[in-house]
């Protein structure tokens, strides 16, 4: 196995992670009765999901051995309503920098295809680092007055948008 599928089977725990992670946080604000924020996050969390099976997706089609993995348990104790969206950027600053590492790895290992194949990662990345750091920004200042400005906010920024060249997951993406 190259260095770089080995990495990839790594990258498809952590994508698998970052999806329990965001159950973790969507049942928190479920139980802190803020249902937008609750919405956000479960629906996060089926993005990742697919992002593990678009990594999936691309081992089979490789020919390349995969091993499908557990994850470590999630966080689930939460400070203040701000406390997981700081756990969730925190979270999508990590996975940019394990998609840029892939990237390089990918490069250095002269797999074109491969690099090729993380560049929607890396794009994808961006924009979630972006949209969350908004998401902080808000929570925090709502936080101050009241956390139902969040909800608002969500409501009219509507659902998730559609995945434009993504990467096809293993099985279909959800
Ligand atoms: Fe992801
Ligand atoms: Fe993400």
């Amino acid at each position: 196995m190259s260095r770089f599928t080995d990495a990839l089977n790594e990258q498809i725990s952590r994508e698998f992670g970052a999806s329990q992670q965001y159950v973790a946080i969507a049942v928190y604000y479920d139980s802190e009765t803020l249902p937008q924020l609750a919405a956000h996050f479960y629906r996060q969390a089926v993005e990742e999901r697919n992002h593990a099976m678009m990594i999936v997706q691309y081992l089979l089609d490789a020919g390349e051995s995969i091993a499908i993995p557990g994850v470590g348990p999630p966080r689930t104790d939460f400070g203040d309503a701000a406390d997981p969206v700081r756990v969730a950027l925190d979270q999508e600053r990590q996975v940019t920098e394990q998609i840029v590492g892939l990237a390089a790895l990918a490069r250095e290992e002269g797999d074109l295809v491969g690099e090729q194949f993380l560049h929607w990662f890396l794009q994808e990345q961006r924009e979630e680092i972006s949209s969350m750091s908004a998401l902080l920004a808000v929570v925090e200042r709502a936080q101050a007055s009241n956390v139902l400005l969040v909800e608002e906010y969500l409501a009219r920024a509507g659902g998730g948008e559609a995945e434009v060249g993504a990467p096809q997951a293993a099985g279909g993406a959800l």
